[in-house]
């Protein structure tokens, strides 16, 4: 594969250019990079190997070659319905971007359902699951000019075939790769393809009420008990009993109350799995 190659193969998406490397640290990384340099709306990094791959919460992200998706998509906001976004918090209300990252993951869910008949769900906020254990993850980094956001970079992770998958030791949920589940080869461009296809498709859905809905219908662990991580180690336990309006997830502490629980550095692990 070379840029050549790949512009060609996706030359019927809606795409900005679109740039191939072999091996990168992190195609985030060379996404943001291209930002600050001036890259265009929809413009796309796409690498067969990261070096230093970037999962959320500080964590590495594992790509070696030959055996994954690893690519990140820049969003300039007037393409995803933020107008003139505050520099408030991630987590505030009209910050959109917890939206990208579940635009980004309903898109993975949405291409192995049609192209690959598999049963995709989101666990809460940015993991793909698949047989309860995750085939994808996504990272999406802001890029600011003092309080004005100037681009979005979608990073999307799929693992494709069983060398993607790091040593269990360094796992701290269990993963999957679409290869096993499907019993056959995958070849890696079709999987981008329409990954990238239901992306452009659903970038303009994604500040409609419907588009909370779709990510619903996705949520694994739905109505079942789940232990909320904070980054100061604190917990909270309860039922997922879903989203609320702003993409925020609703759990039913027990108690008659139910609680908000906002994106930013959160993980969610099941309850009795
Ligand atoms: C996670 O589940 O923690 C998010 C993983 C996101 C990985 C992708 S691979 C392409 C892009 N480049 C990176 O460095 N990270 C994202």
């Amino acid at each position: 594969m070379n840029t050549e190659k790949l512009t060609h193969a996706l030359s019927t998406l809606a795409l900005g250019p679109i740039c191939y490397l072999t091996c990168v640290g992190s195609t985030n990384l060379e996404a943001t990079r291209w930002v600050e340099a001036g890259a265009p709306n929809l413009s796309l990094v796409v690498a067969d190997e990261q070096t230093a791959g970037r999962g959320r919460l500080g964590k590495k992200w594992y790509t070696p070659a030959g055996a994954a998706l690893a690519f990140s998509l820049i969003l300039r906001p007037s393409s995803i319905g933020i107008q003139s976004p505050q520099r408030v918090s991630e987590t505030s209300p009209t910050f959109n971007l917890l939206r990208l990252t579940a635009l980004g993951a309903l898109a993975v869910s949405e291409a192995l359902l049609k192209e690959y008949s598999l049963l995709a769900e989101i666990k809460w906020p940015n993991d793909v699951l698949v047989q309860k254990r995750k085939i994808a993850g996504v990272l999406t980094e802001a890029s600011w000019q003092g309080d004005q956001l100037t681009a979005a970079v979608l990073g999307i992770g799929v693992n494709v075939s069983q060398k993607s998958l790091p040593a269990e030791t360094q796992l701290d949920f269990p993963a999957i790769c679409v290869e096993t589940v499907l019993g056959k080869q995958v070849e890696r461009v079709d999987l981008l393809y329409s990954i990238l296809e239901y992306l452009l498709e659903w970038r303009g859905k994604i500040d409609k009420p419907d588009f909370i809905s779709d990510w619903e219908n996705r949520l694994a662990y739905r109505e079942s008990q789940v232990q909320v991580i904070k980054s100061d180690g604190s917990t909270l336990s309860g039922k997922i009993c879903g989203l609320s309006p702003e993409g925020f997830l609703r759990l039913d502490l027990g108690y008659g109350e139910i609680t908000s629980v906002k994106g930013g550095a959160v993980s969610l692990r099941p309850v009795n799995q």
